[in-house]
């Protein structure tokens, strides 16, 4: 059984969406650990709910940092690692270890929106004051550059007339919530 490792620093909602699939056989996987760099992160508690490992490695640049995340993949030995809704950069040592084994969801259609600074309500308001009238999901490889790695699957979603990037981000949030499962399970069979 292919093994995941996941990455979150947020609510965890995308990380639920895939503990629910592997839990309705959608995806035939396990979920070996979850890394987060946020003590307060929800996907902690849904971590714990579900008997999965928790790492919590916070960034500093006294923490060896990237050999604390080194250990724990030594350990947890994935075979695909999903960043979903990680906000740190993974260091360099970890991307050129697990090449084309690391994917990462992005709530626009890159390549636009992406790169440093466009995370969360960020991308979604830059969305709704350029007057795009359509946004979406992306899932793409992770390379060295914030958001730039090749795009394996997206999905495009309407924007309103009257949103806000609340409500925008919500309705794309829940097609990240279809999109991440599907992706994952095209990617270990
Ligand atoms: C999602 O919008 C994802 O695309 C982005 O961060 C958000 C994470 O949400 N990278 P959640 O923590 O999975 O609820």
């Amino acid at each position: 059984m292919k093994k995941l490792v996941f990455f979150a620093s947020g609510s965890g909602s995308n990380f639920q969406s895939v503990i629910d699939a592997i839990k309705n056989k959608e995806i035939t996987a396990s979920i070996s650990g979850l890394i987060t760099d946020n003590p307060k992160s929800g996907a902690i508690e849904r971590a714990k709910a579900n008997h999965i490992p928790v790492a919590v490695i916070p960034f500093s640049p006294e923490s060896h940092f990237s050999v604390q995340i080194e250990q724990k993949l030594a350990e947890w030995k994935p075979d695909l690692i999903v960043l979903a809704g990680y906000l740190k950069k993974v260091p360099d040592s970890i991307i050129e270890s697990f090449k084309n084994q690391i994917i990462n969801i992005h709530p626009s259609l890159l390549p636009k929106y992406g790169g440093k600074g466009f995370y969360g309500q960020h991308v979604h308001k830059a969305v709704i004051d350029a007057g795009d009238t359509v946004s979406g999901c992306t899932i793409h490889f992770v390379n060295g550059e914030y958001d730039r790695g090749s795009i394996i699957k997206q999905i495009e979603v309407p924007v309103h007339p009257d949103d806000t990037p609340t409500s925008l981000g919500k309705r794309i949030l829940t097609k990240e919530h279809k999109l991440l499962p599907y992706v994952i399970n095209q990617l270990i069979k």
